[in-house]
């Protein structure tokens, strides 16, 4: 298939591109670069071993620049990555957030509309579940409250999509509700590069390890878990990558609206992963605890048997691999690309 993939030059498009083209399909990336750099793309079509992965930058609220891609394109399907992610800056800038997200993804379905190209594969999030109401958290546990504006987009993207997939119902719209990417390419040429003082808890523990920081801060060890410590479902960006290539399937058995929880199914604690790095690489984290994060829940795992039962997909990579490849990425690109 040949696939329109937004944000294509981000953490977790790039390293799908790798993925889809593995499988035998072809991409033409759209990215604004607000959060990215072009030379992943070049990476990217190293690894691959193609001359260049056909690149556009342009925002997709520009109607104009979408359409013009879209006269001289034909797609089979959108990967729609294009969006900005930053949990606490959406606090503080709630309204670039709406605008972004929503205005963005408005102006995409309806250029996708008008030329006939109604699959969309859309990166949603497990933030849309809140305080989930069961763990392991199944497709069906109902929706929670988002704490922030950028939950919030993902949340009602994901019912702009539902309501359209229902009022035409020649579109397939699979929502991939992802856990937490960690890890990196194995090759250690593209990973995550994350501005400033990293939001997510891996890329602060690679900067730790490299230097750049001087300690992790720990935030809360007084949660109901085995440690005390934040419970996520981490999942390494490959299985995450090779997990839109096989929603493609859903696309092509035409499965109308499809929604995936994308993680391991296994818990692990902040400890955990930060126990698992400094043994995997031999390299010293040193932490302290602090007081919780505000908007932190204390537990957040899924059951991912829906997607092995429909996609075929699962998980391959384990905790040990997401902390070398995360550290193979950073120690070999400290200041990345
Ligand atoms: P990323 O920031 O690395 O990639 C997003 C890309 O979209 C960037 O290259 C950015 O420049 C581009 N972009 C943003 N707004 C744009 C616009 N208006 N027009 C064109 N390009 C635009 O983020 P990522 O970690 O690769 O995440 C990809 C998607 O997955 C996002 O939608 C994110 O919300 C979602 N997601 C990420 C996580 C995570 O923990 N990384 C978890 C759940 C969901
Ligand atoms: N944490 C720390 N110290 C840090 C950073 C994080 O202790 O410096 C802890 C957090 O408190 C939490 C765990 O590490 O317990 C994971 O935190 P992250 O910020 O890495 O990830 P979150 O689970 O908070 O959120 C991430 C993305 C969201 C996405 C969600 C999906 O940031 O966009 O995963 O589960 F919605």
């Amino acid at each position: 298939m040949h696939i329109l993939v937004t944000g294509g030059a981000g953490f977790i498009g790039s390293h799908t591109l790798i993925e889809l083209y593995k499988a035998g399909h072809t991409a033409l990336v759209v990215d604004n670069l607000y959060n990215s750099n072009p030379e992943a793309l070049r990476r990217v079509a190293q690894i691959i071993g193609v001359d260049e992965i056909p690149f556009v930058q342009t925002d997709i609220r520009d109607r104009e620049g979408l359409e013009r891609i879209f006269a001289t394109n034909h797609f089979d399907a959108c990967i729609h990555f294009a969006g900005l992610k930053a949990v606490g800056e959406s606090v503080a800038k709630p309204l670039e957030y709406y605008e972004n997200n929503m205005n963005g993804t408005f102006v995409l379905l309806d250029v996708m509309r008008k030329h006939g190209c109604k699959n969309i594969i859309f990166s949603s999030s497990a933030t849309v579940y809140g305080d989930p109401a069961i763990i392991p958290i199944t497709e069906e546990c109902p929706k929670g409250h988002c704490t922030n504006p950028y939950g919030q987009t993902k949340s009602m993207l994901e019912q702009v999509m539902m309501d359209l997939q229902k009022a035409d119902p020649e579109w397939n719209v699979v929502l991939l509700r992802y856990f937490n990417p960690i890890g990196a390419h194995p090759s250690g040429r593209i990973g995550e590069n994350p501005n400033g003082i990293p939001n997510n808890l891996m890329p602060y523990i690679t900067q730790v390890a490299v230097g750049k920081r001087e300690q992790l801060g720990v935030f809360g060890n007084d949660y109901p878990t085995h440690d005390g410590t934040g419970v996520r479902d981490y999942i390494h960006v490959v299985d995450l990558a090779t997990a839109h290539v096989a929603a493609l399937q859903a696309i092509t058995r035409k499965a109308g609206l499809a929604i995936y929880n994308i993680g391991t199914g296994h818990g692990y604690s902040v400890l955990d992963v930060v126990n698992a790095f400094i043994r995997v690489n031999g390299v010293d984290i040193p932490y302290q605890i602090k007081p919780r994060r505000a908007g932190d829940i204390a537990t957040c795992y899924c059951d991912p048997a829906k997607a092995e039962r429909e996609l075929g997909w699962k998980a391959q990579f384990g905790l040990d691999e997401m902390c070398r490849d995360s550290w193979n990425w950073q120690k070999n690109n400290p200041n990345g690309y």
